[in-house]
């Protein structure tokens, strides 16, 4: 049984925090590279701290405090520069490491102050990786982005954001959850569609494991056995907050009480022709429908985002009865508040990834990546998959897909 302690360890994440500490020692994505192409500067909060993200003239990412140090006007109104953003207030300008390297009126008036050294604003990492801008919050030297094997696959990528009016823990907790996919998944959309989807196969065991880049599930279903790649497998909970089932889904700490959704997904596309995407597009799949009021129930995802913020904006976990199904969630408490302490005590915790030569295509477990077959990213229609497991994809987006996969369809097929 988790103490009260625990729970709350669990779930904060601001400056100073057991949890906010080891989750400061991470590049977490906050956004999409096309976005800030789109709007060169951008609020965000992030782990309990509001600041402002923006692109330069000269291209370069920078993640800064949302308050100038002068009087603490608003930066994300602030005057994008060839190096750097400019206060609106009174034209104090910062560089992307926080430097104040520009201060107009001290610098006329009292040239010999050098009052610009003294008043750098709070600056953090702002990289791009995979289409997404990473952000990281921790000491320096700043550990790298994991390059995972699966950033670099030919495909069409998109990613969707969500914010969750939850903590990003018990979101986290779910990655490590085998029976919620044939109950909240399989069973209920069963129920809701009054049989019209596949019943879910009942889970007969349940294991769980570690590995160098985070956690694994396994599960032995109705009629399989430990020979299905359900077991030998498995599914992968990437260290700390992600989930990786094919596409990747983080769980992004806003604050204690908020997460931010980033799910990044990459359709094979038909054909063996070269392909290459010039924009990786994102969009914001939103928690309820319009039309009803009602929460989204249609898609993978959401069904997810419901049963999350059913717990509560913070999970009381001293009022749970963890049964036999919950292995995976007892063992990544434990790892978490394991790793937190050893943050806490200086040391390095799990899955800092410091050895470019080593950052190489991470190879990643999945199901089905041996399969052979009818040639990957042909689908039954000739048009492009559906996406099941975010709502209200916009139009464009799949327009665009579709486009792709009948031209590159009958491409291949002429
Ligand atoms: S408040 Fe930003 S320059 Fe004065
Ligand atoms: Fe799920």
């Amino acid at each position: 049984m988790i103490s009260e302690e625990e729970n709350k360890h669990l779930m904060e994440v601001g400056p100073g925090s057991l949890m906010g500490e080891l989750m400061r020692r991470y590049w977490q994505p906050i956004g999409a590279v096309a976005e800030l192409e789109d709007n060169p500067v951008k609020k965000v909060r992030l782990m309990g701290e509001d600041l402002v993200m923006y692109k330069d003239k000269s291209g370069t990412y920078g993640l800064v405090d949302l308050h100038c140090p002068h009087r603490r006007a608003d930066m994300s109104y602030g005057i994008l520069e060839e190096c750097g953003l400019r206060c609106n207030y009174h034209g104090w300008l910062f560089d992307e490491t926080g430097a104040c390297t520009e201060q107009p009126f001290e610098e006329v008036a009292y040239p010999d102050a050098h009052f610009k050294d003294k008043t750098p604003i709070k600056a953090y990492g702002l990289q791009a990786k995979a289409g997404m801008l990473w952000a990281y919050m921790g000491p320096q030297p700043a550990p790298l982005i994991p390059d995972y094997d699966v950033f670099s696959e030919e495909g069409y990528k998109q990613i969707i954001f969500t914010e969750i009016p939850c903590n990003w823990f018990q979101c986290q907790e779910n990655s490590i959850d085998p029976v919620h996919l044939e109950w909240l998944h399989g069973r209920w959309s069963y129920h809701l569609t009054n049989g019209a989807t596949r019943e879910p196969k009942a889970h007969i065991k349940v294991g769980f494991g570690e590995f160098d880049l985070g956690l694994s599930y396994h599960r032995v279903s109705e009629g399989g056995n430990e020979e299905d790649e359900q077991w030998t497998v498995g599914r992968v909970c990437l260290w700390p907050n992600a989930l990786y089932t094919g596409h990747f889904e983080w769980r992004v700490p806003i604050d204690d009480g908020n997460t931010l959704s980033v799910a990044w997904f990459n359709n094979p596309v038909p054909g063996d022709a070269p392909f290459e995407q010039k924009r990786i597009p994102y969009w914001t799949s939103p928690l309820v429908d319009e039309d009803t009021g009602r929460w989204i129930d249609t898609h993978i995802m959401n069904q997810d985002y419901i049963a999350w913020v059913g717990q509560n904006a913070l999970a009381d976990r001293t009022q749970e009865h963890l049964g036999g199904s919950d292995g995976g969630i007892i063992l990544m408490r434990r790892r978490m508040l394991e790793e937190a302490r050893i943050v806490a005590d200086g040391g390095e915790p799990k899955a800092v990834i410091r050895n470019e030569a080593e950052n190489q295509q991470l190879y990643l477990p999945k199901q089905g990546r041996n399969r052979t077959g009818p040639a990957f990213g042909e689908t039954a229609d000739g048009k492009a998959p559906r996406n099941i497991h975010l709502a209200k994809q916009p139009k464009e987006v799949l327009d665009e897909m579709d486009k792709i996969w009948v031209e590159r369809a009958a491409a291949a097929k002429a």
